[in-house]
């Protein structure tokens, strides 16, 4: 089914009709397709899923196209970034064109679909201002990193469990709250996996977010625990290129002050809230995505 999916996402390309946006497309690292597995986990009977996830994967490989160039990020999933091959200015408009041709098939779904899908557009897009505007400074407000992952990542995972159910004529708002806590989930162990990951398994380079003025919820939990003189260490390296030792550091305290733990266990409890909400759909495949998910290491 997903081999479908992949399939439909370039014919909408192809039928574009420009090699050259074909031959762009072909190296936009492929990621885990999460979304469209979700898609045709939840609405796997019907015909209009594979149309669904192949829009959703195309609107989600823009925003990265974007978000790269935000990010300055070199690599995606361990290969060159579209930005690093052939510049900031390709991959916006790549970015552009796979976004415009994502909502074109949009379009011909459902109204309901298609309402649910351009909303979490806007919102993973205040999402990701939201993000650029807290790396200005170091931020402590839990609230804040919670409402912008929830725009930028959460939203539209939740938009296509939303979706998915709508045309399967399932429990609309029971997957809804399956997919917002996937989708918080996702992003908080994206956020781990940044600190307690090597380069080479990330496929970028660890601790970037640190680097980037991220300050993502261990850094939160860390800060709350650290004395006043330890507060001010690091409150020094934010947002710097840190030295071997610096970063070590980091590392060291994320450990003693259990703020790794207390993120995962985060992460746990919201995968543990959205299982409850899906128990009696009997899906052991909906499970096993937020359990593997919880548990991945990349
Ligand atoms: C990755 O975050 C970024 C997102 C999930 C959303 C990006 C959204 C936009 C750029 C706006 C929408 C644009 C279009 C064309 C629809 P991250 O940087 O934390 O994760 P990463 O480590 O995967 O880069
Ligand atoms: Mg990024």
């Amino acid at each position: 089914m997903l081999e479908k999916v992949e399939l439909l996402m370039k014919s909408h390309i192809e039928a574009i009709g420009d090699s050259h946006v074909l031959g762009l497309y072909e190296k936009v690292p492929k990621g885990k397709r999460l979304r469209a597995k979700l898609i045709l986990k939840i609405a796997s009977q019907n015909q209009q899923a594979i149309e669904l996830a192949a829009v959703v994967e195309l609107i989600h490989a823009a925003s990265l196209l974007h978000d790269d160039v935000i990010d300055d990020a070199l690599t995606r999933r361990g290969e060159d970034s579209i930005n690093a091959l052939f510049g900031n200015k390709t991959s916006i408009m790549l970015g552009d064109i796979l976004y415009a041709k994502g909502f074109f098939e949009l379009s011909k779904l459902p109204s309901q679909v298609a309402q649910i899908i351009s909303n979490a557009v806007v919102q993973l897009s205040t999402g990701e201002l939201l993000d650029v505007e807290l790396a200005h400074e170091f931020n402590t407000n839990a609230e804040l990193y919670f409402d912008m992952i929830y725009k930028k990542t959460a939203s539209l995972i939740e938009a296509s469990a939303t979706a998915a159910a709508y045309l399967a004529h399932k429990d609309v708002h029971k997957y809804a709250i399956y997919g917002k806590n996937l989708g918080l989930a996702f992003q908080i162990i994206d956020d781990i996996l940044d600190i307690t990951q090597n380069a080479q398994t990330l496929g970028k380079p660890a601790l970037n977010d640190f680097k980037e003025g991220k300050t993502t919820l261990p850094y939160l939990y860390m800060y709350e625990k650290l004395t006043q003189i330890e507060q001010e260490k690091l409150l020094a390296l934010f947002a710097k290129t840190l030295s071997e030792d610096e970063a070590s550091w980091i590392q060291a305290k994320m450990q003693d002050t259990q703020a790794i733990t207390q993120a995962i266990q985060h992460a746990k409890k919201l995968g543990e809230e959205a299982l409850q909400m899906i128990a009696d759909e009997g899906s052991t495949d909906l499970e096993n995505i937020m359990k593997a998910m919880i548990e991945r290491e990349f």
